[in-house]
């Protein structure tokens, strides 16, 4: 069914001046069908603003002229009234943001609460509950688990393993229209709302330039998506501001309505209440007061914005989080960003490397969040340096930024009420980088799981003891691989790996359904193959261990006895100085047992199948818990990693069940895949670029990014506008023609 699409019009110079369109509202339906109540709404007030409106002119006219202290920031009627500009109603559902509640956490005698470290001048309520403090999990199972039974063979000895069928992703695109006359006052009203003493406060006083052009690029990122990518398409998610409705509208809407901008070239006759289609692609339009938690008001800040892209209502497992600067060059498969046979494809840039340490002052514009991130990730899995992730198209696991919320949720908050990015701001704690922060948590909760599954799986008895016979068994196993390096070290070198290989995993993806195979993307290492940032150190190239790496060319490691076995006497303990406060010694016994597992598979980790945590099933009523997991802490030192700390609470007995469990949630690739990363700055530039662009044929993802110098603009705008119009004509069925 159509909506009718009422028009209201703001009686200005010109008839047809402003569209305001009512949208099919997402919460309350009121009995009434809403599309007869909204529009014969707008009617009535349309028809008393056309009798009001030479009035209200000459008092707005006499107010701004005469009331000389007109303050800077309000909204220019005048301007708003006489534009062509279509916002979208919308009713934002009465929401107040209470804090998870924290169950009273044991305290050890060493334990001190860490008190709340940041006060923010934005009045919200989250701030109540201390950081660090695991709230209670509220995980997010994946839709699509490995079968039971395959998992075994999987892990143990690399055998494909995979729920069938192609998978389909929700993109999401996060746009604003810095021109749109709303968005400009919210963010003058928002600058002015910061007291002088604020570090939060915005650090430029006006808006660069770039951020008020647009050339289009949203509309031809959509085409390009919808050209190359159709057939796993769930839908296209449309992220734009909203505001407060404005009084110069006099729609007088309940306060829980607010206006969100749209792309003004869609086209509105098309809309029903599931949004838009292009063939079977719908299109539908979300606005940040549905996502954020806290909500403080119209966001400016694109790190606050994607640290609630998880919030979206019904997100697919796997979604693809897109700029409108990003766009599809040829087309691509799956196997660039998620298959269920080889888990989430993770694009980094080890030529970049993020320092594990906080921000301090000195710290600039995106390392500041950056530095955040990985200062907390170095707080939970141990201090090292770790990739930039790549500014492409990135694919984000639903299920995992729900984890990682749930680990850290008052920096997601904290980032959240910040309203802008670009802020003097306090060295720290900054705001979060969670494209980040999301790729670096898979890899090493997958690292993590290996080495909990050898240390106190395996290896620890079941009540946590740990002596010497243990430390005996665990060295035999490490050094068996390596080459005494006198003392109590040897030294030890990556074995080759079959994991990765072109052939193996074309072969697999198709018997998996993925007809297109890997399409442009290459597998440079693999979750099972152990961990991927051994023998990273501070950057470079990955390391890879697959047959064609020359013997020579493999990552080796060196690991001594003494340094990493100083005798603890409790295995979560030997687990912790391995994994996180020594890393190195961990990154090397997982280099040392992979390469004993042989050429495939991680059977070296595992713990035997017969292990069963037998004792306790009767003293413990069933609280199972669905999603296994080792513990949701910020730092790994408020953890309980023994057996029982970690498994009390599952309804699994089996030790090596449960960790396998473990394993297959945290399953990922380092994918390569061509992809081009340009500027729009001068015209002679902008020319050669573009045709450099269009020679690259291979080319899968591109991102153009638009930081045209003065006096450049208006003869860059027309040859970039013509190259996207030439590269990607077809308009999609929402396009007004
Ligand atoms: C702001 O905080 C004060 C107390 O801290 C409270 O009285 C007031 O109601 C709050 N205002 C809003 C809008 O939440
Ligand atoms: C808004 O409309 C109402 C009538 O519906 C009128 O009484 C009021 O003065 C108008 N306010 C403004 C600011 O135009
Ligand atoms: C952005 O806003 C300006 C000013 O309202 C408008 O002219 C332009 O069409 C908008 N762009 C898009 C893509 O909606």
């Amino acid at each position: 069914m159509r909506l009718s699409v009422p028009r209201l019009n703001i009686p200005r110079s010109r008839p047809d001046s402003a569209i305001y369109l009512p949208l099919t509202p997402w919460a309350a339906t009121p009995s009434k069908s809403f599309a007869e109540y909204s529009s014969s709404l707008l009617r009535r007030r349309g028809t008393l603003l056309i009798l009001f409106a030479p009035a209200l002119a000459l008092l707005f006219y006499v107010v701004r002229v005469y009331v000389g202290d007109w303050d800077d920031y309000e909204l220019d009627y005048d301007a708003l009234a006489s534009l062509h500009t279509s916002y979208m109603p919308f009713q934002v559902p009465t929401q107040t943001y209470t804090p998870p509640v924290v169950p009273p956490i044991p305290t050890p005698p060493s334990y001190s609460p860490p008190v709340p470290s940041f006060v923010s001048s934005q009045n919200v309520t989250y701030q109540v509950f201390p950081e660090d403090t695991p709230p209670p999990p509220t995980l997010r199972p994946h839709s699509d688990p490995l079968p039971q039974e395959c998992i075994d063979a999987h892990f143990a000895q690399g055998v494909p393993c995979f729920a069938p069928g192609a998978p389909k992703f929700d993109f999401v695109w996060t746009w604003v229209n810095g021109s749109d006359l709303l968005e400009q006052h919210a963010k003058k009203a928002a600058m002015h709302s910061y007291d002088s003493k604020d570090p939060w406060r915005p650090s430029t006083a006006g808006t660069p330039d770039r951020m008020y052009r647009d050339h289009d690029e949203l509309r031809h990122s959509f085409r390009s998506v919808l050209a190359s990518f159709r057939p796993y398409l769930n839908r296209i998610l449309l992220l734009t501001s909203d505001f407060p409705e404005p009084a110069a509208l006099n729609l007088t809407l309940s306060a829980s309505w607010r206006l969100s901008q749209i792309p003004q070239w869609l086209d509105l006759a098309q809309q029903t209440r599931a949004g838009w289609k292009d063939g079977d692609v719908p299109l539908n339009i979300i606005h940040h007061a549905e996502i954020f938690r806290p909500y403080v008001g119209t966001n400016f800040n694109s790190l606050a914005i994607e640290s609630q892209l998880g919030h979206v209502k019904g997100i697919s497992d796997h979604f693809v989080y897109m700029n409108d600067d990003l766009y599809f060059g040829i087309p691509l498969q799956p196997a660039t960003f998620y298959t269920p046979a080889y888990g989430i494809v993770l694009h980094f840039d080890p030529g970049l490397m993020v320092p594990p340490d906080p921000p301090t002052v000195l710290t600039k514009g995106e390392w500041r969040g950056m530095g955040e991130s990985n200062y907390m990730l170095s707080q939970r899995f141990g201090a090292r340096h770790r990739p930039y992730v790549m500014h492409q198209a990135k694919v984000v696991s639903a299920p995992i930024l729900s984890e990682v919320e749930t680990i850290w949720p008052a920096a997601f908050a904290r980032s959240a009420s910040h309203l802008f990015r670009e802020t003097v701001g306090p060295a720290t704690p900054s705001d979060i980088n969670t494209m980040l922060l999301h790729a670096h948590f898979i890899v090493e909760r997958a690292r993590e799981g290996l080495l909990w599954s050898w240390v106190v799986g395996k290896h620890g008895a079941m009540d946590d003891r740990w002596g010497v016979d243990e430390d005996r068994r665990a060295w035999a196993e490490v050094s068996a691989v390596g080459v005494n390096a006198g003392g109590s070290e040897v030294t030890v070198r990556a074995g080759h790996r079959y994991t990765v290989e072109r052939e193996r995993v074309e072969n697999t993806l198709r018997e998996s359904g993925m007809d297109g195979g890997m399409g442009k993307t290459s597998y440079l290492f693999s979750s099972l193959d152990g961990y991927a940032y051994a023998g990273l150190g501070l950057g470079g190239p990955f390391k890879q261990v697959t047959p064609d790496v020359a013997e020579d060319d493999l990552p080796t490691c060196t690991i001594s006895f003494d340094e990493c076995f100083p005798g603890y006497s409790r295995a979560s303990d030997v687990f912790k100085y391995v994994a996180f406060e020594n890393p190195q010694c961990g990154d090397c016994i997982i280099t040392a047992l992979s390469r004993a597992s042989g050429p495939l598979g991680l059977s070296t980790f595992l713990p035997p199948a017969e292990r069963q945590l037998a004792d306790l099933s009767a003293k413990i009523p069933d609280r199972s818990e669905p999603i296994p997991h080792l513990p949701l802490v910020a730092r790994y030192d408020d953890g309980d990693f023994s057996l029982r700390g970690v498994m009390g609470a599952s309804g699994e007995r089996n030790v090596r069940a449960w960790t396998l469990r473990v394993l297959q949630r945290y399953r990922y690739v380092v994918g390569s895949t061509p992809a081009v990363f340009e500027m729009l700055l001068d015209t002679n530039q902008v020319a050669a670029m573009l045709q450099r662009v269009n020679e690259m044929s291979d080319t899968a993802l591109i991102c153009i990014n638009d930081d045209v110098q003065k006096g450049h603009e208006t003869t860059v705008a027309p040859l970039f506008s013509e190259w996207q119009e030439n590269r990607w004509p077809s308009p999609a069925e929402w396009e007004r023609q």
